[in-house]
C-alpha cells in the first residue's frame, strides 16, 4: 500500500489510535504507519516495528535502562488504549513521517551503550559500533584496569566519553570537539550520569587545544562522510549537523590529520581507537601499507580500527606522505 499524507493526519491517526482497543493494537497501527510511509532508518533502530515501539516505549513512560523495563513494557501492551497518551504518539509518527526528522530528535533522547542521552539538532544521533568495544573495556586493545587517561576526539552528545568513564572507573576522559552547540549537550549528559568529575569537555580542534596531554587509549568516530554519500543521504540524515558528518571529497580529510597527529598523543603501548565507516576501501588504498586491524562487531557494524602508537611511528612517513597529498586533493 503506497503512503498517503492524508491517510496518517494527526486527527486521523488520533482517531483510529483511540479506536484501537489496547496498547498492543496502538503498537500496530504505529508500526502500519511507519512501514507504509518512505522513512529511512539508521538512528537507533533499523525497522519500522522497532521505531514504533520506540516512539510507544517513550510515550509510554518505559525507561529502557530500568531493570524491569520488559515487566513495564508489556503493561502498556495489555493496558487499555484509553489509559495511554495517544495524542502525543499520533503527533509524533505525524511529525516522523511529515518531517523525516529522525526519532531521536523529536523525542530529544537515544540510547547508547544500554544508557540514555539527550540528543538535539547539534549533535549527531549515537550509533557507532564502538558501544561494543566499551562494553569490553576496550579489551583487548587496553588492560581496562591499568588505563588513566582517555581522549576521545569528537564527542559530539558524549555518549562514547561517558559510557567510557562509566566502563574505565579508573579513568579520566577528555572529550573534544568544534562544535559549541555539541559540547552543550554533551555538558548536560556528562552530568546527567554523574561524570562530572572524570570527564572533562574541551572546545578543540583535533589535538589543538594546549590542554591535552598524553592517552593510554584515543577513541574517535570523526566526520568520514565522502561528498557521494553527503550528496545522496537520505532526508533524515541531513537533519544532522554536517560538521558532524562530511569530510571532503573521499571521507578522509579529518582522518588523514588524525593519523598524523594521533601518536604524539599516546603513551608508549596506547592505541588508537577510530571509526571510517563505508571509507574504509579508500582509507586502505591511501595508506595500503600501514597495517591497519579492522575490528568486528557481534551486533553489526564495520570500519572501524585500531593502530598501536608504535605502529604510528613506524608507517609516520607514510601517514605523513598521504597529509600531503590530501591537501593537494581537498
Ligand atoms: C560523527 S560525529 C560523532 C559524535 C559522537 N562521538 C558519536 O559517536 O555519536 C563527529 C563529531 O566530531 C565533531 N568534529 C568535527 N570536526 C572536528 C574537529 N576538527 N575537531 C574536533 N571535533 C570535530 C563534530 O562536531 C561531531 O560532533
Amino acid at each position: 500500500m503506497a503512503y498517503r499524507r492524508a491517510m496518517f493526519s494527526p486527527e486521523s491517526m488520533s482517531r483510529d489510535l483511540a479506536a484501537a482497543a489496547s496498547g498492543a493494537a496502538v503498537l500496530e497501527l504505529l508500526t502500519q504507519c511507519f512501514a507504509a510511509a518512505p522513512l529511512a532508518y539508521g538512528h537507533g533502530t533499523d525497522n519500522a516495528a522497532d521505531e514504533a515501539a520506540w516512539l510507544f516505549a517513550a510515550v509510554a513512560g518505559v525507561d529502557y535502562a530500568e531493570a524491569d523495563w520488559v515487566d513495564r513494557f508489556e503493561a502498556a501492551l495489555a493496558a487499555p488504549a484509553v489509559d495511554l497518551d495517544i495524542a502525543r504518539m499520533a503527533a509524533l509518527a505525524d511529525q516522523r513521517v511529515a518531517t523525516r526528522q529522525p526519532l531521536a530528535y523529536l523525542l530529544g533522547e537515544a540510547w547508547f551503550a544500554g544508557l540514555r542521552f539527550e540528543v538535539t539538532a547539534d549533535v549527531l544521533v549515537p550509533r557507532s559500533p564502538i558501544a561494543e568495544l566499551i562494553a569490553a573495556g576496550y579489551a583487548p586493545w587496553v588492560r581496562p584496569s591499568e588505563v588513566r587517561r582517555v581522549l576521545e576526539i569528537g564527542t559530539g552528545s558524549g555518549c562514547i566519553a561517558i559510557a567510557t568513564a562509566l566502563a574505565l572507573p579508573d579513568a579520566q576522559v577528555d572529550a573534544t570537539d568544534v562544535s559549541p552547540g555539541a559540547l552543550a549537550v554533551a555538558q548536560r549528559n556528562v552530568a546527567r550520569h554523574g561524570v562530572v568529575a572524570r570527564v572533562r569537555l574541551v572546545a578543540s580542534d583535533l589535538f589543538t587545544s594546549a590542554t591535552l596531554g598524553r592517552y593510554d587509549l584515543i577513541v574517535t568516530n570523526p566526520p568520514y562522510v565522502d561528498a557521494g554519500d553527503m550528496a545522496s543521504r537520505p532526508a533524515e540524515f541531513r537533519h544532522e549537523p554536517e560538521l558532524g558528518l562530511a569530510a571532503g571529497a573521499d571521507g578522509l580529510s579529518i582522518v588523514r590529520r588524525l593519523l598524523a597527529e594521533a601518536g604524539s598523543y599516546l603513551e608508549p603501548g596506547g592505541v588508537l581507537i577510530c571509526e571510517v565507516g563505508n571509507s574504509a576501501e579508500a582509507l586502505q588504498q591511501e595508506y595500503a601499507t600501514v597495517p591497519f586491524t579492522w575490528l568486528t562487531f557481534e551486533h553489526g557494524g564495520q570500519g572501524v580500527f585500531a593502530l598501536t602508537r608504535e605502529q604510528l611511528e613506524e608507517h609516520a612517513p607514510a601517514i605523513a606522505a598521504a597529509v600531503g597529498r590530501g591537501s593537494e586533493n581537498t
